[in-house]
């Protein structure tokens, strides 16, 4: 009996851990290198060379992206978008990058408001 009270407590200790990752997970998602060097510049907001939908994984013409559209865009181009070779985006970094805009999708479900920005590292790659 003495032993069942410890397994509860145990299991609510675990649970309780669990619910403080989940607020963990509120945080905006940390931007990959790939993604802050190489896509940034033409997809963030007021400059819209490329559209910002990707940010919310919805394309310009409305509909749902899919990751292997991203994953193709980024190795073969697409009109005006370059095409970005393994030696530039590795196939790590690119498994990154769609990682990260699945992310900030659900993250700007419940903050709209959230501009995808580089987080600062502080004397980290320059
Ligand atoms: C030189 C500017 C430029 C860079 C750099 C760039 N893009 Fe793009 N991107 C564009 C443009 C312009 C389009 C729209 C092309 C079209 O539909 O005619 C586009 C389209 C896209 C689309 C399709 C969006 C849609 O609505 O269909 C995705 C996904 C995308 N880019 C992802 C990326 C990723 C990921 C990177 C970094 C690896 C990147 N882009 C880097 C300019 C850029």
């Amino acid at each position: 009996m003495k032993r069942k009270t410890i397994n509860i407590c145990a299991v609510a200790a675990v649970l309780g851990l669990l619910t403080g990752s989940g607020v963990q997970a509120q945080e905006p998602p940390k931007m990959p290198y790939d993604f802050a060097m190489y896509c940034l510049m033409c997809h963030k907001e007021g400059v819209q060379i490329g559209p910002p939908g990707i940010f919310d994984m919805i394309s310009k013409s409305g509909n749902p992206l899919h990751e292997q559209y991203v994953r193709n865009n980024v190795r073969f181009g697409l009109n005006a978008m370059p095409a970005f070779r393994i030696s530039e985006i590795s196939p790590k970094g690119l498994n990154s990058i769609v990682t990260y805009l699945k992310a900030v999708a659900t993250y700007r479900k419940t903050n709209p408001a959230y501009k995808p920005a580089p987080v600062e590292e502080g004397g980290g790659k320059k």
